[in-house]
């Protein structure tokens, strides 16, 4: 059921305020000002030497993203790759490892094979998943549930975010247990955590102005999308977005990469989405803008309307984001960076819900 939206894809996006609401309280105890994990989460962060993620798609850019936060918060080193390529790298994996793979479906199969090599090493293997009868979920020493509900459109937009909540929720769990965060700092983060929900409702208040860009957008043959820090995986994920529901080519960067080939491609025809939070690196992304428009390239900035009024560069458009603690950005510029793959499809007449070529669960290699 769409309820009043046109597909399930507007329906999912709308609706994230809530299932990521829920899906936080799920892991929040909110008088204490604390993170609760699931009982049968049976680890001791303290012992746990390296995090190796693995995930495809979307998913593993929700990995991406969390890579910094247990870095960050937890000062927990991680590995990550793409599960078709771990599942055949032959990468030693210890006792002392955690494996985490993260799925909506829990069917995919390169996701559910690496699982299997992880297992077969030894190693704890935890799954942060929406379908809870799901083979991955089944072969997991421990399940951390999404509570997305089901994902209709092919393209996920609800499954990530609340990917990105539960593993923030982790994040500051190992954190806690691994002595790098006080129970002080725990509280500034849950409640920067329960905040996440009110934000991504002031971010879907920018659609209109979005809707207003499907037109130039729709007449690019390609788009770069950049970012720094956290905001490069979400790059990555709005440009996955464009690419599979709209078929236009479109590349996430890492803005600090742009001098090192791709912006070889920039000219007035590439619009460039800057994906700029007001974190430490801000000021940084801010540069690397300034060199898109010295090339005449039309820049599409998202960020909070200070920020982007200090930045003066000449943008084509700024899409305003609330003002937030930066460590919870991803949830959040997840909406803009989906709302503008939706608009844009939608103003080519584009199937968004069934894009050709793409199935919902991927369980063939
Ligand atoms: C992108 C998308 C895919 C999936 C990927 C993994 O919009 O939906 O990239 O994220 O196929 O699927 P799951 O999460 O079911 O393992």
């Amino acid at each position: 059921d769409k309820g009043n939206h046109r597909h399930f894809m507007a329906k999912e996006i709308h609706e994230q305020p809530e299932v990521v609401g829920r899906t936080i309280a799920h892991y929040v105890d909110l008088a204490a000002g604390r993170i609760k994990m699931p009982a049968e989460l049976d680890v001791d962060f303290r012992k746990v030497n390296r995090l190796v993620i693995s995930a495809c798609g979307t998913a593993y850019y929700a990995g991406l993203v969390a890579r910094y936060w247990f870095e960050r918060l937890a000062r927990l080193p991680v590995e990550i790759d793409v599960a078709s390529e771990f599942r055949y790298r032959e990468t030693p994996l210890f006792e002392t490892d955690l494996a985490l793979f993260i799925s909506q479906s829990g069917e995919t199969a390169d996701t559910l094979a690496s699982l299997r090599y992880a297992r077969a090493s030894g190693a704890k293997v935890l799954s942060v998943v929406n379908v809870p009868t799901s083979t991955i979920a089944r072969e997991s020493t421990a399940v951390l549930p999404t509570l997305a509900g089901p994902e209709i459109g092919v393209a996920s937009t609800k499954a990530f975010t609340c990917q990105l909540a539960v593993l923030l929720a982790l994040a500051i769990a190992a954190g806690r247990a691994r002595g790098t965060l006080s129970e002080r700092d725990e509280e500034g983060l849950v409640s920067a955590l329960v905040s996440v929900p009110g934000l991504m409702a002031e971010a879907l208040k920018s659609e209109p102005e979005i809707e207003g860009l499907a037109r130039e957008l729709s007449k690019a043959r390609d788009v770069l999308y950049l970012g720094r820090g956290m905001a490069y995986p979400l790059a990555l994920e709005g440009a996955l977005k464009l690419k599979e529901i709209s078929y236009i080519h479109a590349e996430g960067y890492a803005a600090g990469e742009l001098k090192h080939g791709p912006i070889a491609l920039i000219d007035e025809t590439v619009p460039v989405i800057v994906l700029a939070p007001n974190d430490a690196v801000f000021e940084k992304t801010v540069s690397n803008m300034q060199e898109v428009a010295a090339r005449g390239g039309r820049i599409i900035l998202v960020g909070e309307e200070n920020a982007a009024r200090e930045a003066a560069v000449d943008t084509m458009a700024t899409i305003a984001m609330p003002a937030m603690n930066p460590i919870i950005a991803p949830m959040v510029y997840a909406v803009p960076a989906q709302l503008i793959a939706y608009h844009t499809a939608l103003f080519m007449g584009k199937d968004v819900d069934q894009p050709r070529n793409l199935a919902k669960s991927v369980t063939v290699e």
